[in-house]
């Protein structure tokens, strides 16, 4: 089926079930009841029942026009832990799109953070914030994030965690496709790179429309560390990590400039163990700051949330920004395995566009190629 013919599909399915709940709201009305306002599809403004003369609502104002409000953007979460709410809050606080979706398994947190969201409705500019547990509510998605998962549990392998979420995402990547075929998917859940992999494997979509978070997270704490050492805010730090997210991740150090003076030329030795500055360190603390913010506060949040608001408005206006994002580099610096790894990207409407080819050092590249075959060999026994 083709992706148009799809979306038609889908959004007929989305207009059966707004009619439903139409009906449902005017029979409970009828009888008295006050359904939960807003928290399904096409109730963000509950429709009155029709035959309202008399009522406060018809005294007040005359309603000119018979079309429903058409839904420009939209954007999904799928998972309300605290890195889908981050998320959420951060989407809203740009004001990205017209509607917001959140779908969840643990129907009571869903609906307690939707209600939470929606009481911010007057200091936020997007009027619509829905959920559900049924993927329907995601309908004709312009963007779908994925921050569901299973964690790692004590001792376990990561092969094993893979597994287990593979299972997870072969529901969760049906559903998101049949309601939303031409959506762009974020995956934000970890192990990303490899997720990312299984995302697209799963949903059969053009490589572009499947974004990993990968690095970006990464590069944001390497610019903002560079930042403090040199008391210049982290946007005019320029410098970038690469590859694998987490641990195996590769900075670029010959690339890292302010004002596009390269610190290399100042100091030949940086990122080496020779620098007798130790700027090194700092990728080091990159690496060490997600497992220190884990112990004290039990997960991070605030700015893997900033940090994916910031790519799904690349996406949805088309900005066409460079992002270190996770996407398929078969054939690139010498990786001839099918593995996401996070190089610069060029993010616009179209997804993942085009890819920024990096001149890397014969080290860097090597640390490329080390997790190219670190992650193929986790993901080459997995059964899709
Ligand atoms: C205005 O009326 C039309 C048709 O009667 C209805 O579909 C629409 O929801 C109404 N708008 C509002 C804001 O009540
Ligand atoms: C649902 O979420 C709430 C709040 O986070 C939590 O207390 C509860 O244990 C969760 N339920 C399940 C079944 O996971």
């Amino acid at each position: 089926m083709s992706c148009a013919v799809r979306a038609l599909r889908a959004s007929w399915a989305l207009r059966a079930s707004r009619a439903s709940f139409l009906c449902q709201g005017v029979a409970a009305a009828a009888a008295g009841a006050r359904p939960q306002a807003g928290l399904l599809p096409g109730a963000a403004w509950p429709s009155s029942p029709v035959s309202g003369m008399g009522t406060v609502k018809c005294g007040l104002m005359k309603n000119f026009t018979q079309e429903e409000g058409t839904c420009h953007s939209k954007i999904s979460i799928i998972g309300t832990g605290s890195v889908g709410m981050a998320c959420a809050v951060s989407i809203l606080l740009k004001g990205l799109s017209d509607e917001l979706a959140l779908v969840d398994i643990n129907e009571s947190k869903m609906v307690g953070e939707t209600m939470d969201l929606q009481h911010g409705s007057s200091f936020v500019k997007m009027p619509k914030v829905v959920c559900s547990k049924d993927y329907r509510v995601t309908t004709s998605s312009n963007i779908v994030v994925i921050t569901a998962g299973a964690r790692q549990e004590k001792g376990e392998t990561r092969l094993n965690l893979v597994q287990r979420n593979v299972a997870i995402f072969k529901l969760m990547i049906s559903n998101i496709v049949q309601y939303s075929p031409c959506c762009k998917m974020i995956v934000v859940s970890n192990p990303v790179d490899i997720l990312t992999y299984v995302t697209w494997k799963l949903s059969h979509f053009p490589p572009s429309h499947i974004i990993g978070s990968g690095c970006n997270l990464d590069t944001a704490r390497f610019r903002f560390l560079i930042g403090q050492k040199l008391g210049i805010h982290s946007e005019s730090c320029h410098g970038w990590i690469l590859g694998e997210h987490g641990d195996s991740s590769v900075p670029v150090w010959s690339g890292v400039n302010v004002a596009g003076v390269p610190l290399k030329e100042l100091n030949p030795h940086i990122g080496t163990d020779r620098d007798p500055e130790h700027w090194n360190n700092v990728h080091k603390e990159v690496i060490a700051s997600a497992y220190e913010i884990i112990k004290r506060k039990g997960y991070t949040s605030w700015a893997i949330g900033l940090s994916v608001a910031d790519l799904a408005e690349s996406i949805l206006r088309n900005l066409r920004r460079v992002h270190p994002v996770s996407t398929r580099v078969k054939g690139l610096y010498g990786i001839s395995k099918d593995v996401f790894l996070s190089v610069p990207c060029v993010l616009g409407k179209g997804g993942v566009t085009d890819l920024i080819t990096v001149r890397l050092s014969p080290e860097e590249e090597a640390g490329l190629k080390k997790s190219a075959e670190t992650l193929w060999k986790i993901q080459e026994p997995l059964k899709l």
